[in-house]
């Protein structure tokens, strides 16, 4: 039972739901008709979108900083409250830091560490340990195709995407047969607010990857959903990432560092502000 059914006192909660690749699994799940829990620090965002849902499914909105403990602790009991327990959990919310490292501010650096990583292991395992023992429930956490090599301009967020790849594969082994599945999406570039958020010029960034390899958020949500509710485990988000992908694994390592060194839009920027 990879995807748990829909139920009225089941939720689907969604980290990151406020904007991009986030809203668009909240979109997706609500389709399949599960009640959806939206998490996010932009309260008004996350109000808009369960107004949208609320048409549908079950859908409400509740704020929250994920990259602070206590928060994170409070938000499972914040659900349980209005009666519900936690089905499936989309680690979703995720930040980066873009640029040389020796320019990026300590305190961004951490921070994208606390979201991608710490959030994902403590709410990860808040949610296994209630869902194991009711036997049913389903994680999907979300990666990067910059987290299957090392990223010079990208250095620290490709490392915390391959933590996430690891951890989900690890989990994914130790739950067998517990009827909790995890599964990982891995997204080649997706048009969001996470460049602006991360004070990227878009337009640079776009220039630099084909465009080929660019996905619509709402494909990379379905192709996610998909990806538990067929118990695939950890899946890279199209064939042309997919190949991508591939390839660049396969490159000598050092010439694949040194292009990504000189062809990285931010690093371009750097050097030259320097
Ligand atoms: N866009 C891409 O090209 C791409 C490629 C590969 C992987 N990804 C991954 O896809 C995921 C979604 O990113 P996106 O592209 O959709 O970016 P986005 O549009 O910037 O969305 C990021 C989401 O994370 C939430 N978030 C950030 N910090 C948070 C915090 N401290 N507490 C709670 N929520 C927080 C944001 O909400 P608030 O600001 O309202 O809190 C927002 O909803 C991320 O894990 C990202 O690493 C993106």
């Amino acid at each position: 039972m990879p995807l748990p059914p829909p139920s009225p006192t089941s939720t689907a909660v969604v980290t990151g739901a406020s904007s991009g690749i986030g809203a668009d699994f909240a979109r997706e799940l609500a389709a399949r008709g599960h009640g959806v829990t939206l998490v996010a620090r932009r309260s008004e965002r996350l109000q808009e979108l369960a107004a949208e849902l609320g048409t549908a499914v079950r859908a409400e909105a509740i704020a929250c900083d994920i990259a602070d403990p206590d928060a994170r602790a409070a938000l499972f009991d914040r659900i349980a409250e209005r009666g519900l327990t936690v089905d499936i959990l989309v680690n979703n919310a995720g930040i980066g830091t873009i640029g040389l490292v020796t320019r990026v501010p300590p305190v961004d650096e951490v921070a994208q560490v606390r979201v991608n990583v710490e959030a994902i292991v403590d709410l990860t395992t808040r949610a296994v340990q209630q869902m194991v023992p009711r036997g049913r429930g389903a994680i999907l956490n979300v990666g990067s195709t910059a987290g299957f090599y090392p990223f010079p301009g990208q250095t620290a967020y490709a490392a915390t995407k391959a933590f996430v790849h690891t951890y989900s594969e690890g989990l994914r082994a130790e739950l067998a047969g517990t009827s909790v599945t995890v599964a990982m999406v891995a997204p080649g570039p997706v048009r969001t607010e996470f460049l602006r958020a991360a004070g990227m010029d878009e337009k640079k960034f776009a220039a630099a990857f084909p465009k080929f390899l660019w996905m619509p958020s709402r494909e990379v949500a379905r192709i996610g959903v998909d990806a538990i509710e067929h118990d695939r485990g950890n899946v890279i988000a199209g064939r042309r990432n997919w190949v991508a992908t591939r390839f660049a694994q396969m490159l000598p390592r050092a010439f694949l560092l040194k292009t990504l060194r000189e062809q990285h839009p931010a690093l371009r920027r750097d050097r030259s502000a320097r």
